[in-house]
């Protein structure tokens, strides 16, 4: 049995720890935002975060989280979200959308601790992230549209 603090509640999941915690996210708490990309953090498609933090949850062991609190796109909430996900309405950014989540839940990590990024952040904080159909730089746009809303 492992526990797991998502997204403001806690549960209590009959499953192996060493499951990947993404695993766990889809397949038995049935939040199906987060996507399944290369499955070895390579593409950023399985991105939440870990008390706020970006991480890749196609490579966290569940029973790693430990009390840790997850967030998955589902549950990103907050002003620096709401921006975002206005700016990304506002930009058309997403084209087939299956990097999407992965993408926004790193651009709020992004504004969360950097306010004013410059390109070079982005390009920094956002490079674990990949789009097949490139919207990068929709992306980046957005990411200064958002930064610019939260004032
Ligand atoms: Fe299609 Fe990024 S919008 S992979």
């Amino acid at each position: 049995m492992v526990k797991l603090s998502i997204n403001g509640t806690v549960k209590e999941l009959d499953v192996d720890p060493d499951m990947p915690l993404l695993w766990a996210i889809r397949d038995h708490l049935d939040l199906t935002g987060t996507k399944f990309g290369c499955g070895q953090a390579l593409c950023g498609a399985c991105t939440v975060h870990l008390d706020g933090q970006p991480i890749r949850s196609c490579q966290t062991r569940v029973g790693d989280v430990g009390d840790g609190k997850i967030t998955t796109i589902e549950g990103a909430s907050g002003k620096v979200a709401e921006a975002v996900q206005a700016a990304w309405r506002e930009l058309d950014v997403v084209q087939c959308g299956y990097c999407q989540s992965g993408q926004i839940m790193s651009a709020i990590g992004l504004l969360s601790s950097t306010p004013k990024p410059t390109d070079a952040d982005i390009d920094s904080a956002m490079e674990g992230n990949i789009c097949r159909c490139g919207t990068y730089q929709r992306i980046r746009a957005a990411i200064h549209d958002a930064a610019n809303r939260l004032g």
